[in-house]
């Protein structure tokens, strides 16, 4: 199957993706997320795909959040539509019954720290940097950040990126048990393979029964709070000068409204 904003291999059972938009620094736009949910049946209906890799193009971006020119001028009901779609998508990676493993090879902000969570585990280069910036926009995670990094880190250490915007830095990631591999960017991927070629080796519907029992300690009840605070956020005046300031290359001037 051919996409226009992804790249696709596959070799001995291990299927790489990689978000191919460089340039924006592998933005999320539509199109990268439409194509992210073909491939994703793509993957469940090939026997010949046995485990996935997904990183970015480029060595400075994994993915540095949903694409911010969408953003303009939604309203409320159509963020939390936006979001929706986003969720959904990265719900099916979640559930995949084949292991996805996120190669972070370099910026995972906003969509594109929620993405790398959604996948079953995490590797990353030592340039990789992690963090939720949606506050700089006067907007909030919309694609499972909030639930996600809660999951992953503690309440205590994602509020405090949640709120102050930080971005923290590979080794502190792996401080915090957000990734499980920090290693030197030309060994990622090999990094990410020779743990697929392990797992490949076990029985695959053991491998997916794992998936699902270890999502299921989770209760999905957040995501559904995240989605009325992100689409809620449309509505603001701050939103839309955070948004118009970050197109405008200017600091935003956020009046609470
Ligand atoms: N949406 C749309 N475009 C984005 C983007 C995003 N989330 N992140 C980066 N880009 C674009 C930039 O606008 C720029 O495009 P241009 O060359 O046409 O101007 C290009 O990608 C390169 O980014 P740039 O900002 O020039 O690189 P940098 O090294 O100076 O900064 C970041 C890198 C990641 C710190 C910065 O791009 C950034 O803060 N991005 C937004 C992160 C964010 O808020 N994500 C959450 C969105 S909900």
């Amino acid at each position: 199957m051919s996409y226009t904003t992804i790249l696709t291999s596959l070799e001995a059972g291990i299927f790489t993706i990689t978000i191919n938009r460089p340039d924006k620094l592998n933005a999320l736009n539509k199109d990268v997320i439409s194509n992210l949910d073909k491939v994703l049946d793509e993957i469940e209906s090939s026997p010949e795909i046995k485990g996935v890799i997904l990183t970015g193009s480029g060595q400075k971006g994994f993915v540095a959040g949903a694409d911010i020119t969408e953003f303009l001028g939604l309203s409320g009901d159509e963020g939390k539509a936006l979001a929706k779609k986003g969720l959904d998508v990265f719900f099916k990676i979640e559930n995949c019954s084949k292991p996805i493993i996120a190669a972070v090879n370099g910026f995972a902000l906003g969509g594109g720290c929620e993405l790398a969570m959604a996948c079953h585990f995490r590797i990353a280069s030592e340039n990789a940097k992690f963090g939720q910036p949606e506050v700089n926009l006067g907007l909030i995670p919309g694609y499972g950040g909030t639930q996600r990094l809660v999951q992953l880190i503690g309440k205590g250490r994602a509020i405090e990126l949640l709120l102050t915007g930080n971005m923290i830095d590979a080794q502190t990631a792996l401080s915090y048990g957000l990734v499980n591999h920090v290693v030197p960017q030309e060994e990622l991927l090999n990094k990410a393979k020779s743990i697929l070629e392990i797992i490949l080796t076990k029985a695959p519907l053991a491998i997916s029964h794992c998936i699902t029992a270890a999502n299921a300690a989770y209760s999905a009840d957040g995501y559904k709070k995240e989605s009325e605070g992100f689409g809620a956020c449309f509505e603001t005046e701050d939103m839309k000068e955070g948004t118009s300031a970050f197109l405008e290359k200017r600091k935003p001037l956020f009046t609470g409204k």
